[in-house]
């Protein structure tokens, strides 16, 4: 019965079933599951459940959009998540759906449980309602006018450009966001969850609980300081959730069946056995992984709930900062948005794995993919120092000893040395200091690649062969444990260097000095390095030019011949501009050119590149101009220009579009480092 007594139960939030997993996403699943191949390693009993959160409003209203139904979209979410976590080796024990009977059961538990308490009351409220598409609308899909600022298209909560908070009623020229209808106020009675009255136990909770993140303590702590409103947990239909008992229209709340869908997920684990999870739940260490943006539902609302509901509350919640990609906020246009099917095309997922370890440590702190950085220490740590040190080994056993290694160098300092630095590696990883984990473990094999190279094998060998194998055996028990400390890390990287060394199953207790006598595997190269030209290039080299002089073409009538000023050079362009510009506008214009065009003489005038510029289906004609200064590159997000000479036939088959005043090559806008590109007045069109 109490079998479950020493359990570990992780989790990791539930992604919402209407979109695609990002790079953002991975660093909380990729931390968990670090946390939870460490624990396996080192034999603790732990399940790690996490599932799709299925409801809630903008799951209705996406699937209504594309013509399924709700059902139809959060399924084809589920197998995307499912594959993108294996691509990544993310390995739950159970990951399930929060559209499920066990959820079903366990938010009606909850709920019966703290209504019985008394903990549940039933208030009118106003909510705004949008008569055509017969819907209550939350705050985000109601739109207008900033009350204070009169910014347009604004939410219904907050205004981003002043940071007013409002109600949508108090929203100018208010419009539903999907049918662009004025919405009405209606009254509408909803249950409230009265959170203010545990206030009292929260704050003891939080105060007591040792685990918890000091920085995060102290912002719910302010929180309850200033004093908790109670929570509206009914929705009125149509929403796509769980009804509420003897209601007619209403439903649960997305956020209350949400964090309870850990428990049926453990509930899925435990065979759909309902009693047995609730007990399982009870009797064991639950600890739960969370982004920051979350932090106000799993501090407040969940315990709450768990507290009233008599179910055990969680051990620690580790909160995590938000990502950002060369220290800004991920971006489509500059080329850093990835979702994680994306990054697949360009990258390893280990690479992401071994990166994301280099930067977690328990904060709160944001964490940057730095990608320069990240290209870097791929190749020189991981490639060049853990890959290299595991591969020199192997290939140099293989090739002087038929693999074979027999007694080990008794070297007291080197394995001294390694054996303190594991020890430490285990604290790390117990305290969520991958990070520091992770340099450990490169120190490692630092000393192990020095040890090597400093014994000189390959010309010790023609003199005392076996004192080299004795040196060998040390490198492989070396490598060996390496394979075990880096494990939670790099699954794959282990995995495929334990059948190297022709070992199974390596725990945490395995790590040691004792392998000997002992045959290994043939070698083969563990991980790839990020290369130069996986990166993406644009075939184009775009340079911001300006124009010095404009004269019309001696032999036609509708070009100029034009000189511009490169920065570093200046050329000779002919330019069919005539109709749009006359030559005064034209001058100190700074332009857009393509270097790399190959040259033509057009009219037997040679032009030595080309300008860019906008076109609209009229004919009318913008010219690409920017405030950077002449010679600066100009790029569509991250691509590299390419510097090889291009046809105009190719350059013609390029899509490069302008839109909104803007300049796209796929999703990526065109920019130099200083300044965007703009084409003046003309409608969107595409770019010639
Ligand atoms: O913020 C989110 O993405 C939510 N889907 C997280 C839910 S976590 C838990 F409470 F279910
Ligand atoms: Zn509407």
């Amino acid at each position: 019965m109490v079998k479950f007594k020493e359990k570990i139960i992780i989790t990791s939030a539930l992604p919402y079933a209407n979109g695609p997993l990002h790079i953002g996403h991975l660093v909380e699943y990729i931390q968990t599951d670090i946390f939870v191949r460490f624990l396996r390693l080192i034999d603790k009993d732990i399940v790690y459940c996490c599932a799709d959160d299925t409801h809630g409003t903008p799951i209705g209203i996406k699937a209504k959009e594309l013509g399924i139904k709700p059902e139809q979209l959060i399924a084809r979410f589920f197998k995307e998540h499912q594959e993108d976590f294996k691509n990544f080796h993310i390995k739950f024990d159970s990951y399930y759906t929060t559209n499920s009977r066990e959820n079903k059961h366990f938010s009606d538990l909850i709920f019966e449980k703290i209504k019985k308490k008394g903990l549940i009351y039933k208030k009118e409220i106003e909510v705004t309602y949008c008569e055509n598409c017969k819907r209550t609308l939350p705050d985000r899909y109601v739109k207008g006018k900033c009350p204070k600022c009169n910014a347009p298209d604004q939410y219904g909560d907050v205004c981003e450009v002043c940071n007013a908070t409002y109600k949508t009623v108090d929203l100018i020229d208010s419009y539903c966001t999907i049918c662009k209808n004025k919405p009405v106020r209606k009254k509408s009675e909803h249950y409230f969850f009265k959170l203010s009255a545990l206030s009292g136990f929260l704050e003891k909770w939080i105060k007591k609980n040792k685990n918890l993140q000091q920085e995060t303590k102290n912002f719910v702590l302010n929180w309850i300081k200033q004093g908790l409103e109670d929570w509206n947990i009914s929705r009125d239909g149509p929403y796509f959730g769980f009804k509420i008992p003897n209601e007619e229209n209403k439903y649960y709340y997305v956020w209350l069946d949400a964090p309870i869908g850990y428990i049926s997920s453990l509930a899925n684990y435990l065979n759909n056995d309902t009693k047995k999870a609730e007990k399982a739940w009870n009797n064991s260490k639950i600890i739960h992984f969370i982004g920051k943006d979350i932090t106000y539902f799993h501090f407040l609302f969940w315990p709450a709930m768990l507290h009233a509901a008599d179910f055990k509350l969680p051990e620690d919640i580790v909160v995590h900062g938000f990502l950002t990609v060369n220290n800004e906020k991920m971006s489509k246009s500059r080329g850093t948005f990835f979702t994680a099917k994306d990054f697949l095309k360009k990258y390893d997922a280990e690479h992401l794995r071994y990166y994301y370890a280099n930067v977690l440590s328990k904060k709160l702190a944001d964490i940057d993919l730095n990608l320069n950085e990240f290209k870097e220490r791929i190749n020189n740590e991981l490639v060049g120092n853990l890959g290299n040190f595991c591969y020199r080994i192997t290939s140099f056993v293989n090739k002087n000893f038929n693999g074979e290694i027999k007694n080990i160098d008794n070297n007291k300092t080197i394995i001294n040395e390694i054996n303190n630095r594991i020890n430490k590696i285990k604290d790390y990883y117990n305290d969520l200091n991958f990070n520091a984990a992770v340099n450990g473990i490169l120190q490692i094999s630092d000393i192990g690649n020095k040890y090597f190279q400093k014994n000189e094998p390959w010309a010790l060998i023609k003199k005392d062969k076996k004192k080299v194998q004795e040196i060998c055996a040390l490198c492989v028990n070396i490598a060996k444990n390496l394979n075990i400390l880096i494990q939670p890390v790099l699954p794959k990287f282990s995995e495929e260097l334990q059948k190297q060394l022709n070992l199974k199953e390596l725990k945490w207790k395995d790590i040691g000095f004792e392998l000997k006598n002992h045959k290994i595997g043939k070698e083969k190269l563990l991980v790839r390095k990020i290369e130069e030209s996986k990166e993406e290039l644009f075939p184009l080299n775009l340079k911001v030019a300006k124009i010095a002089e404009v004269k019309d073409h001696p032999n036609a009538d509708k070009l100029y011949v034009i000189q511009i000023n490169l920065g570093t050079e200046k050329r000779q362009l002919v330019a069919g501009l005539k109709d749009f510009y006359n030559k005064e506008e034209l001058k100190n214009k700074k332009i857009i050119v393509v270097t790399n065009l190959k040259r033509a003489k057009l009219r037997n005038v040679e032009s030595q590149g080309m300008l860019l510029a906008a076109e609209d289906n009229k004919g009318n004609v913008g010219l690409l101009t920017t405030k950077s200064e002449p010679g600066d590159e100009v790029k569509f997000g991250n691509l590299k220009n390419s510097n090889k000479e291009i046809s105009f036939d190719n350059f013609k088959k390029l899509k490069i579009t302008a839109k909104n005043k803007k300049v796209y090559f796929n999703d990526l806008e065109l920019k130099t480092d200083k300044d965007t590109v703009s084409y003046g007045n003309i409608k969107d069109g595409k770019v010639c």
